[in-house]
């Protein structure tokens, strides 16, 4: 797909197709307004008739619409727009947008939805978020099917030329939304792609896989029997019960004229399939367990878009994956191991996984990598789904600088965190007996005290948490898939360094 802009009137475009918005009092947008003085109050009249309600996100198709060069239009509604819609609905808007030119089968597009007020953004905003909708409209999941249905000789998954009504210094804007909406279908792919395919092997793959086509990142992998030699025993205690190697995966970019300035560093958990261990979890659902490694895919996402942008900082992702399975060498509840950082772990539950195989990540990361921030990204609790539901991803950090950055960048791409507490008064309840520190605090603040036994391992480090349980993919039903969250976060936080 390619997006430009452009500023010739409307109703002299020759695009094969056209979209124009009417708010739901049936105000048209002023791209609306052209079209309805050369069409004889057409568009007026369609919502005079009852047709179209311009209810947010309600799409109609018309073709041959008199007076106009392009072949068809489609009506977006905007809903409320008095005082400015959400940027929330707007990105409704330009995701029913992208779905109708989709549906309709146009190469083609020119959308002129640049002039519904949103609050608090503007223009080169509304680009990028319309530029991401149209590569999620393309979005589809078909690889583990029999007969894949982008393969079929009729179908057509493409929509070849993007315009957008603006001016040519909003063109930056759109290729910034077109990498990020490519990292996001790059975390989607990694996320719904099945665990006996997706293994900690295969991330590996995809990690030197972009290396190669980009020549932009240099990747070490580390596996199993190195960690293990390393002292990495909370990470091994983890994988030794799967037949698949773990690993640590790092991506090494340079944007940075001087090599050695320090990097930022995004670390995603990447447990491919997490049975529970010994401390199995319950079938019902458990399919989605091929879901914890979506902080992984994010990193991997997050990654692909950077090579695309190609900022001028230096820049480390990395990926500590593993399969968490039952077995007859699996850990067992009650065993204390050695962590990387010298600290031992009573796990008292094998199922608190992510925070192990993320300690000893982080310890790697601090001691050879020297990171300027490190963010980590993790499926983590169900505590945090239960706290802050599919809507916010769980923002933990005591480095006010970093949760500013990262809260900005929240708002900047709508990939939405709330902060919750990590504090000190916290960490009785990882206590342990036996060890220095359990791998479990008990029911209460679940959330927290995951990030609490993280922060143990971060110390004098600049570090934030984000708990991504509840946004990282679509439960259940239907809708059943990853989501691709939260790469526009990341790369907006990077971005903005
Ligand atoms: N990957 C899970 C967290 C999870 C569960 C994410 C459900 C999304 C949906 C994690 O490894 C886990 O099992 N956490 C336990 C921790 C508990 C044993 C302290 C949990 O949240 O139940
Ligand atoms: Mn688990
Ligand atoms: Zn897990």
């Amino acid at each position: 797909m390619q997006f430009s802009t452009t500023q010739t009137p409307v109703v002299d475009l020759a695009s094969s197709c056209i979209v124009v918005s009417i708010d739901d009092k049936g105000k048209l947008s002023s791209a609306a307004e052209s079209i309805d003085q050369v069409a004889e109050q057409y568009l007026t009249d369609i919502f005079d008739s009852g047709d179209f309600s311009g209810k947010t996100g309600e799409t109609l198709l018309l073709i041959k619409v008199p007076g106009i060069t392009a072949q068809r239009l489609i009506l977006v509604g905007s809903g409320k727009t008095a005082d400015g819609i959400s940027a929330k609905n707007y990105i409704k808007v330009a995701d029913a947008a992208a779905g109708a030119i989709k549906k309709s089968g146009a190469l083609q597009a020119a959308l002129f939805l640049h002039d519904i007020p949103v609050i608090d953004k503007d223009n080169a905003w509304k680009a990028e978020q319309a530029a991401i909708a149209c590569e999620n409209a393309l979005y589809s999941f078909d690889q583990t099917k029999s007969k894949p249905e982008h393969e079929a000789e009729d179908y057509n998954d493409d929509i070849e030329n993007i315009l957008w009504a603006g001016p040519s210094e909003e063109q930056a804007a759109l290729e910034k939304g077109q990498a990020i909406g490519r990292g996001i279908s790059v975390a989607k792919d990694l996320g719904n792609m099945p665990a006996n395919i997706c293994t900690p092997s295969y991330l590996a793959e995809q990690a030197q896989a972009l290396a190669d086509e980009t020549g932009l990142i240099e990747t070490t992998i580390i596996d199993e029997v190195e960690l293990e030699a390393m002292g990495a025993g909370a990470f091994v205690s983890v994988s030794k019960g799967s037949s698949e190697s773990g690993k640590f995966i790092i991506m090494k970019y340079q944007g940075a004229a001087d090599a050695n300035e320090a990097p930022h560093m995004i670390l995603g958990k990447g447990i491919t399939f997490d049975t529970g261990g010994i401390s199995l979890k319950p079938g019902a659902g458990m399919d989605e367990m091929k879901f914890d490694m979506c902080g992984a895919a994010s990193v991997l996402g997050a990654m692909t878009s950077l090579t695309e942008l190609k900022p001028k900082i230096n820049i480390i992702g990395m990926i500590t994956t593993a399969e968490n399975m039952p077995a007859g060498n699996a850990s067992k509840p009650g065993d204390v191991v050695t962590t990387l950082s010298g600290k031992t772990v009573e796990i008292l539950n094998t199922d608190a996984e992510g925070r192990l195989v993320l300690c000893d990540a982080l310890t790697y990361a601090i001691d050879n990598l020297k990171p300027a921030s490190i963010v980590d990204i993790a499926t983590l609790t169900g505590a945090c789904m239960m706290a802050l539901g599919t809507v916010n991803s769980g923002l933990f950090t005591e480095d006010e600088s970093l949760a500013t950055q990262l809260q900005q960048a929240a708002l900047d791409s709508h990939d939405k965190v709330w902060r919750l507490p990590l504090e000190d008064d916290y960490q009785e309840q990882l206590d342990s007996n036996f060890a220095d520190i359990a791998n479990i605090g008990g029911r209460l603040a679940g959330s927290t005290t995951a990030a609490c036994f993280l922060a143990r391992f971060t110390a004098g480090q600049s570090w934030a948490h984000l708990d991504i349980a509840g946004t990282a993919w679509h439960s259940g039903g239907k809708n059943k898939g990853s989501t691709g969250r939260p790469v526009s976060l990341l790369v907006n936080y990077l971005l903005n360094k």
